[in-house]
């Protein structure tokens, strides 16, 4: 599946901020949740809704809430953490789970640390969070995790994606939605995503 790329205004000004060097941990921080809540409307874009009834000052008229359960927003540790206050601001009622998941700064590849997922994951709808989409191995790994729980749909929300990374889940898990604000050129010899904004842990965090 082709990922949507989110080229709303308010989603690629943030972007700018997040990629700038000079950008400050307080202010880096400051846009990603920006940017993740404006992410998080397009994400959830086809969620389901049940109708019920609400009483306005003046009458009874038609309404609708979110169908129970409310989604999971599942955070892959530790930068999907900076998406994950955005997204709770879109979805306030959603369930959160965290995969703690660190790259192994030789291989590449991600050593699993950490894993602890909301009940009831085959009655939801997941938004797997994480800012940086790069070898795709973090997301391959954190999806089969969730995937194997059967929910009712997954979507990967991220900042920034490589070309290489987006094929990879595409190929993979061809059921994902992959939502994004920007695709980049490709990933250098270090396994970065470029033009990129770098390591987006260690700018959240200032480590
Ligand atoms: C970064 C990022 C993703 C992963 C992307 O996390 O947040 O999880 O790398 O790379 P991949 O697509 O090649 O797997 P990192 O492992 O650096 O951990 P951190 O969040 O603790 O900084
Ligand atoms: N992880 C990051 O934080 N940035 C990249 O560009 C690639 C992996």
């Amino acid at each position: 599946m082709e990922p949507i790329v989110v080229n709303h205004p308010l989603v690629q000004t943030r972007l700018t901020v997040l990629r700038d060097a000079d950008t400050d941990t307080e202010t880096f921080r400051r846009a990603m949740r920006d940017v993740s809540a404006f992410l998080a409307f397009e994400a959830t874009r086809t969620l389901p809704v049940a109708a019920c009834r609400v009483r306005t000052p003046l009458e009874e008229t038609d309404g609708v809430v979110l169908s129970d359960p409310p989604p999971a927003v599942v955070s892959i540790l530790r930068a999907g953490n900076g998406l994950l206050e955005g997204m709770l601001a879109a979805i306030p009622s959603a369930s959160v789970g965290f995969l703690g998941m660190a790259r192994n700064e030789e291989t590449h590849k991600p050593e699993a640390y950490y894993a602890k997922l909301p009940a009831r994951m085959s009655e939801r709808h997941v938004f797997l969070v994480d800012p940086m989409l790069a070898t795709g191995g973090s997301a391959c790994d954190a999806l089969q995790h969730i995937l194997a729980l059967e929910p009712l749909s997954v979507t990967f929300v991220c900042l920034v994606a490589a070309p290489e990374g987006v094929s990879r889940v595409a190929q993979a898990y061809p059921s994902v939605t992959v939502v994004t604000a920007a695709v980049d050129r490709q990933l250098d010899e270090n396994a970065y995503i470029v033009p990129g904004l770098g390591d987006a842990g260690d700018r959240l965090y200032g480590t």
